[in-house]
């Protein structure tokens, strides 16, 4: 398996991934539409990793066109990030979430059928809700979606799985937890179009000076400092997940499905994230306390024991160097 069509791959989590398949030694071909990046991503990337990345601006829904690609390129393998992933948004445009995330992937995985290939698809933490216990494993329930972007990456595990007992093809998904961070060159790094709403963005762009102050959603939570806690992952420990993703499933038989946690495994607060911030980089990042977000869970962290024994992925980056990595890719976007 060395030719990863990588749906996505100008993305934020993408564009990590390609420069970690590059150093890994596969040769990773970019699927994107550029709806929610910029051609600076091929760019960043091509910094680093000193030749340009196969890139192919289109759909990945226009099937003819991917399935025309998937042949020249002779893809033996792939990774679907593609998929639009603003919660808020979601809510106020369901059908396009469903079109984009749902409908478009029904189509994506018949044609994975129809060329037997091997896929890791992007979950998310999103698909369990609020856990009953912590950390979570992945047995925990799946509760129902808070939003219609949740509610797609349940029935795109619910349909993966489906088209996988028909034994036409195999797969794993990844349910990511909280990523952040940027690569540590500063050339590639999380780039929301608009106004951003996850909290590392927020808050690098709020010490960058164009944000005024960050809200912190809530301080009275059942939770030791009040504040709500996630599981925060540095994004190039999340690529090598799908790495490690991929070789795992070159050694499984058609028909192979299964479902890992990618986090640190650890939970963070909100404060915890700002003093952390503040002392990675001597800045002072200024918050006032506001309401609860609607439909924030309190709190969640992976058990990623599964992903560290059956894949032997494990991470290597703190918090601090996701602070630091993440500042970083600010400064240079100035
Ligand atoms: P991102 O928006 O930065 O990257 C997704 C990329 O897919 C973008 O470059 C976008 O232009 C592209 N895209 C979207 N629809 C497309 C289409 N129809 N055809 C071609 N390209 C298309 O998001 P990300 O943070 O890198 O997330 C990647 C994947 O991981 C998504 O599936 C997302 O749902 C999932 N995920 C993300 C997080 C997170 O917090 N970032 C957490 C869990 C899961
Ligand atoms: C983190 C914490 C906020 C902004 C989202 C998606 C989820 C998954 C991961 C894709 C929360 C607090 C935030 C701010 C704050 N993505 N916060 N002030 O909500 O855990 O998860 O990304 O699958 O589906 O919902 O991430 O970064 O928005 O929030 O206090 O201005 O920071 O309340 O506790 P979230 P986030």
């Amino acid at each position: 398996m060395k030719n990863i069509l990588v749906t996505g791959g100008a993305g934020f989590i993408g564009s990590h991934t390609v420069v970690e398949l590059f150093e890994a030694g596969y040769n990773p071909v970019i699927v994107d539409n550029l709806s929610n990046s910029l051609i600076g991503a091929i760019d960043g990337i091509e910094k680093i990793i000193g030749k340009k990345p196969t890139f192919y601006k289109m759909d990945f829904q226009n099937i003819k066109e991917l399935a025309k690609v998937i042949s020249d390129e002779k893809i033996n393998g792939v990774i679907h990030f593609a998929a639009l992933k603003a919660v808020g948004e979601s809510t106020e445009q369901p059908l396009k979430y469903y079109r984009n995330n749902v409908s478009g992937f029904i189509d994506f995985l018949e044609l994975m059928t129809k060329n037997s290939l091997p896929l890791v698809f992007s979950s998310s933490c999103t698909v369990y809700g609020e856990p009953d216990r912590l950390p979570v494993h992945e047995t925990s329930v799946l509760k129902p979606a808070e939003s219609p972007y949740g509610a797609s990456k349940q029935m795109d595990e619910i349909i993966m799985q489906d088209v996988i007992k028909t034994k036409k093809m195999k797969g794993i998904s990844l349910r990511y937890f909280n990523p952040v961070g940027a690569h540590q060159s500063g050339f590639i790094g999380e780039l929301p179009l608009g106004k951003p709403s996850n909290l590392f963005p927020v808050i690098t762009q709020t010490i960058a000076g164009s944000n005024g102050e960050i809200t912190v959603f809530g301080n009275d939570y059942d939770t030791p400092d009040g504040s709500c806690i996630r599981d925060y992952i540095h994004v190039v420990d999340l690529a090598k997940a799908h790495i490690s993703a991929l070789k795992y499933l070159n050694a499984q038989s058609i028909g192979f499905y299964d479902v890992f946690n990618i986090g640190s495994g650890h939970g963070n607060s909100v404060f915890e994230i700002i003093h952390t911030f503040e002392k990675t980089t001597g800045l002072k990042v200024p918050y006032r306390i506001g309401k609860r977000r609607m439909g924030d869970v309190v709190a969640t962290y992976a058990d990623c024991s599964k992903a560290n024994k059956e894949l032997g992925w494990h991470t290597v980056k703190s918090l601090e160097d996701a602070c630091r990595d993440s500042w970083n890719w600010q400064q240079k976007l100035k």
